[in-house]
């Protein structure tokens, strides 16, 4: 506890220090910059671009022919905008204001400092004293200083120029990015706005709509974006799209409303309301197209999972007679595996739920509502223990995988179904021999066990299970 409280402290600290040397080394910076806008601006008189549109200090245009010339003193002044500051002075800025403020060093002491420092030494034999000089002998010195500099120093100078106008230039595109941004977050509703107006819209023909729905999909996804779509009426306008006459409609409507509906509460809530179950079971029930059934299977499963009541009202709808009747319909072999896969979910989700019993008002709520769901019984009622273990034959790792589990997760409640069933018995011996050739093969590549080698113990330990 004391630990962590001295850790925030030296943190706090250390953010502080970061703050105060950010400080120091933009004034000066700043200072120097100003130095450079002064000398370049007189290098590149003859009207040539240059990197006026970096200038960090002052937009002000810098003359050389007037170049106004600070005058410095023992107190602080404010620098004017455009006006040069001799090397040698004690510069700040003012991080309120902006402005910057100059004066001469204190004692001598300070001022061989000075001289000492690689500031100084970069300078060279210029010998500066501003104290002493005209506006005339200012210019004459900067002048000078150029000269000198366009020998042995030019090479650092040039280099440090580059290093001040990148760290600055990458504040602009920064500037930039903000901006952008801000505009997209403006806009981003209006988008909505305009997809959901043109989905409405009585003038659109199918293909606009279509295309409206297609855009919208990528939007939803965004949690805020989908509540958007709830607030702008646009959910109700998808629900009843699902039971529109074209399929095109019914499959977008679906594919919009899955993505909207994934792991978004508020939007499960009010998509029940408005009776999306029911539309999406009838065109699970009925003689519909692969692509058409597939996003509606997407639908439904973003619907039912983690939202328990969602999952009571489609078995008491009859949910999962659809579904099984769909696991034998011809055509239609690419949705078991989804099928599967979301029983699997949903009887997860609930298992975890109650290994997690924790205390809190929400977790027993959530537990009362699982309480009512009785998937399992259901499942095991209506047959499904031999249609998943069926699903063995399907020649896809993935999709073997999947049943597996799930065989494993029924294993307890279909144990009257699976002991002395010959079928699965044989499937799990052909099972076994294949994937003991995968996992050794697996090992001579990796160390550690993999894929099928996962596989192959949960063959065991199904086959273990049913002796
Ligand atoms: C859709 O259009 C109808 C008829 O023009 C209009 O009454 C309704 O408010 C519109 N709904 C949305 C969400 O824009
Ligand atoms: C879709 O269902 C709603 C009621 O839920 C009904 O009012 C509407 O007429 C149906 N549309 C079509 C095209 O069948």
């Amino acid at each position: 506890m004391f630990r962590n409280i001295c850790f925030l402290l030296i943190a706090a600290k250390l953010n502080l220090m970061v703050l105060l040397l950010l400080a120091t080394s933009f004034s000066s910076c700043l200072n120097e910059r100003a130095m450079e806008l002064a000398l370049t601006e007189k290098e590149d008189n003859d009207g040539k671009e240059q990197d006026e549109k970096e200038s960090l200090v002052e937009e002000s245009h810098l003359d050389s022919e007037d170049l106004e010339v600070f005058y410095p003193t023992n107190q602080w002044q404010v620098v004017q905008p455009g006006q040069a500051i001799p090397a040698g002075l004690h510069v700040q800025l003012n991080l309120q204001t902006g402005e910057r403020l100059a004066k001469l060093p204190d004692d001598s002491n300070e001022k061989s400092d000075l001289k000492d420092s690689p500031k100084t030494k970069r300078l060279g034999h210029v010998n500066i004293d501003p104290s002493s000089f005209t506006t005339q002998e200012l210019k004459k010195a900067l002048a000078k200083m150029k000269e000198s500099m366009k020998t042995d120093d030019i090479l650092e100078q040039k280099i440090r120029q580059e290093d001040v106008k990148k760290r600055f230039r990458s504040i602009d595109k920064l500037k930039e990015e903000f901006k952008e941004l801000s505009l997209q977050l403006e806009t981003e509703f209006e988008i909505m706005f305009k997809l959901i107006d043109k989905f409405n819209s009585s003038t659109s023909t199918l293909e606009e709509k279509i295309a409206a729905l297609r855009d919208l999909e990528y939007y939803v996804h965004q949690v805020d974006n989908a509540k958007d779509l709830l607030s702008l009426g646009g959910l109700q306008l998808l629900i009843n799209g699902l039971n529109s006459t074209e399929p095109l409609m019914k499959e977008y409507a679906s594919f919009v409303l899955g993505a909207a509906l994934s792991s978004n509460p508020r939007v499960q809530v009010a998509a029940i309301e408005g009776g999306a179950l029911q539309k999406l079971l009838v065109i699970l029930a009925t003689d519909q197209s692969l692509p058409v059934k597939k996003k509606a299977l997407f639908a439904l499963s973003s619907m039912l999972r983690h939202f328990p009541y969602a999952q009571q009202q489609f078995l008491k709808l009859g949910g999962l007679q659809v579904l099984r009747n769909l696991c034998t319909e011809k055509g239609m072999e690419a949705l078991h595996v989804r099928i599967v896969t979301l029983l699997y979910d949903l009887m997860v989700e609930k298992l975890l739920l109650k290994e997690s019993q924790g205390d809190s008002d929400q977790t027993k709520e959530k537990t009362q509502q699982y309480n009512q769901v009785n998937l399992v019984p259901a499942i095991v009622e209506q047959g499904w223990c031999t249609i998943i273990s069926n699903l063995l034959g399907f020649p896809e790792h993935d999709t073997r995988e999947k049943v597996l589990k799930t065989v494993q997760v029924l294993l307890d409640f279909c144990s009257d179904s699976y002991k002395g069933d010959h079928h699965l018995n044989n499937a799990l011996n052909l099972l076994r021999q294949e994937y003991e050739v995968l996992a050794a093969e697996e090992q001579k590549e990796e160390d550690e066990g993999g894929y099928f080698k996962e596989i192959l113990s949960s063959i065991n330990s199904i086959a273990q299970q049913l002796k």
